[in-house]
């Protein structure tokens, strides 16, 4: 063999290993990789289900930390920008876009093959000073929030019209039963931001949003996004899950282009656990409403010693209790979703817990160790029990995924 034809035929099997997703010959033929070897989205696509994770791009484009870039190429089909596509990113200064982080987010999942969820349109939270001042101090009206709502989600929407596989048009709208007064409302906390937002902006403002959206992209499946909204309680004042119910059914019969609901699934081991049927129920309730689900930021984080230092307690039994526990709650979401057709993708808040949202959040009492992987990216057990979940699931409980088409 010539030089050049031996570069050709090694060029060819190194196409071939990665068309297969690495399978190498042996002595007994053809083997794929050890499970525990093959990707999350490779063991995802047997489903029809994506994968993915929330994506910080400051660690994506870090040096210091290759292996966090190399983890979200390889192993997730969907991407979510943790912040990037929030208004404070978008618009820091009033009537002046910045694009940049966000492009670079969508040019990434495009360079990858990976699909996007476009986090999100209309939340209370996170939005530029220079609005929640104006909505604090009274000096932006109810009239003049709708427009500026308006302006935003047609700018934003049209600006990744075509890039976006699923919105999150609106987030978060409605209370927690442990906020005042306690029956769950449109808005949060009596005098919170969230309250002044969904007062501000009346009732009508969801259907709107979805409308908008609409309007700016047609093809884009549009979510709204909540969490503890797992499973439903007693149907009571308190309920959380019920109200989103009532709230997207009532969306639904009036005609709104509303495709989905987020279940985030920020779940947390000291509260117990949710069994497998409650949650296929839940979800079973959504897509019977017409209604694609999806699982949007999952993660099961634990009370931890110092969360900030979680090498603090590699060494305890109880941290493995804990991580045992973490595993079991991402096994159940997961099931739940595979075990419904209608559940498109499962997005992992974050896939380490070098770089979590969730120590800085829920510092006292320190909480943490809610991810796949630990902070020196070695796999936990919630990670092989997603592997093996993802491996055993098949016919005839767990199905392809049934697309989604867009409503008008
Ligand atoms: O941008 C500033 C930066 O300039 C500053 O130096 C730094 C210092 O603290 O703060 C930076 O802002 C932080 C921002 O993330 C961007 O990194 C905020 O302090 C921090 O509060 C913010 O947290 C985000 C949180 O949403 C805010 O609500 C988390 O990263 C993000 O994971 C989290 O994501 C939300 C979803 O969007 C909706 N569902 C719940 C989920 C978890 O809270």
């Amino acid at each position: 063999m010539t030089l050049r034809r031996m570069a050709t035929a090694g060029l060819l099997a190194a196409v071939v290993a990665a068309s297969t997703g690495g399978i190498t010959a042996s002595a007994g033929g053809p083997r794929p990789p050890a499970t525990q070897d093959q990707s999350l989205r490779g063991l995802a696509a047997r489903h029809g289900l994506s994968f993915g994770t929330a994506v910080d791009p400051a660690a994506y484009a870090d040096p210091a930390d290759p292996q966090y870039k190399t983890f979200v190429d390889k192993q997730f089909s969907t991407v979510t920008a943790e912040n990037a596509m929030k208004w404070e990113s978008l618009e820091p200064t009033r009537g002046t876009y910045n694009w940049a982080a966000a492009d670079a987010f969508v040019a990434m999942a495009e360079k990858n093959h990976q699909l996007v969820r476009g986090h999100v349109l209309v939340w209370y939270s996170q939005l530029p000073g220079w609005l929640s001042t104006g909505i604090q101090d009274g000096t932006i009206d109810g009239p003049q929030l709708r427009a500026l709502l308006k302006k935003h989600i047609t700018d934003v929407a049209t600006h990744f019209r075509g890039k976006i596989w699923q919105w999150d048009v609106v987030n978060e709208a409605v209370s927690d039963p442990w906020e005042t007064p306690s029956a769950i409302h449109l808005g949060g906390n009596a005098g919170s931001l969230k309250q002044k937002f969904a007062d501000l902006l009346g009732p009508d403002y969801l259907a709107d949003a979805f409308r908008w959206a609409r309007a700016a992209d047609a093809k884009a499946l549009l979510f709204y996004n909540d969490y503890n909204i797992d499973a439903f309680g007693d149907g009571g004042p308190g309920d959380k899950t019920q109200f989103v119910y009532n709230m997207v059914k009532k969306l639904r019969s009036q005609g709104v282009p509303i495709d989905g609901v987020g279940s985030q699934g920020h779940l947390a081991t000291q509260y117990g656990n949710y069994d497998v049927f409650q949650v296929a129920d839940t979800l079973q309730r959504f897509t019977d409403l017409d209604l694609a689900v999806a699982m949007t930021e999952v993660d099961a984080r634990s009370l931890m010693k110092d969360a900030k230092d979680p090498t603090q307690d590699a060494a305890s039994a109880d941290l493995t209790a804990r991580d045992q526990a973490s595993a079991y709650n991402y096994h159940v979401l997961l099931q739940a979703c595979l075990m419904n057709r209608h559940c498109l993708s499962f997005t992992v808040w974050g896939f380490t817990d070098k770089h979590s949202w969730i120590p800085t959040w829920f510092t006292n009492p320190p909480e943490g160790a809610g991810c796949l992987w630990d902070a020196n990216y070695q796999p936990k057990k919630s990670l092989r029990t997603v592997q093996g979940d993802l491996a055993a699931a098949g016919p005839p409980l767990v199905l392809p995924r049934i697309p989604q088409r867009p409503r008008r």
